[in-house]
């Protein structure tokens, strides 16, 4: 059994405070009767929620947001490496989390997860550009021509081109790199394309998104507010 409430705001059906009104207009019912008490107790697995006529299924739609350290793989299984889904709590590990784009084994940093899989295929379309912000540490000093080659589009050495990025030079050998796309070693291979070879890798940022004060190696899944602002930001 579990609140009306918290099953309603689980089901994607809004925020806590969306929620509330929600109940109290009368759009719920529970076995086919109007119900407008928040802490109303629900059985899932014998009862049926409907909101505006429409039955929901209980299925918590979830986005996980992991700060990922080095030496683990992007990836939902693998035969000699450890996976990034190994970091996520023992109680995730049965709601079909997928990772939203990947980072290499060495790279750090922000990774999501969601089991909503049209939300993970809005968030990693080049079409919708969500920008991803990295900070890297390289051998090599990035210049003002290198800032000009990743605004135009960098060509790759295999000649791959990519989207119009942004290089910021923050220090000697450190720069901050942004792009609105992630192909396979992206922002490796861009350094590399300038001569510059990066040595520590970190994503910043995703969207809106920020790590905040997440430790290292820590999970913590997104707030409904959280979800809906990247849902109407892609
Ligand atoms: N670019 C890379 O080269 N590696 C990552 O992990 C992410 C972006």
């Amino acid at each position: 059994m579990e609140r009306l409430d918290k099953f309603l705001c689980d089901s994607g059906a809004g925020t806590r405070s969306q929620v509330k009104a929600i109940l109290k207009s009368g759009r719920v019912t529970v076995d086919g009767k109007p119900e407008k008490d928040p802490s109303k107790k629900v059985n899932i697995g014998t009862q049926t929620v409907c909101l505006d006529g429409e039955p929901l299924t209980g299925k918590r739609r979830m986005v996980v947001m992991l700060n990922k350290p080095a030496g683990f793989v992007t990836a939902t299984e693998d035969a000699s490496e450890r996976t990034v889904m190994e970091l996520l709590p023992e109680q995730w590990r049965h709601l079909d989390l997928k990772p939203v784009g990947r980072l290499d084994k060495a790279t750090e940093g922000l990774l999501l997860f969601t089991n909503d899989g049209d939300l993970l295929h809005r968030l990693i379309s080049p079409k919708k550009g969500v920008e991803k912000m990295y900070y890297a540490r390289h051998e090599g000093q990035a210049a003002e021509a290198d800032v000009a080659a990743f605004a135009a589009g960098l060509e790759l050495r295999d000649g791959t081109v990519c989207l119009p990025a942004s290089l910021e030079p923050l220090g000697p050998g450190e720069s901050r790199v942004t792009l609105r796309e992630g192909k396979y070693h992206q922002v490796r291979r861009m350094m590399a394309s300038r001569n510059m070879t990066v040595v520590y890798l970190e994503r910043q940022r995703e969207g809106f998104l920020t790590l905040g004060d997440l430790p290292r190696g820590q999970a913590r899944e997104l707030t409904q507010p959280e979800i809906l602002r990247l849902e109407s930001e892609i």
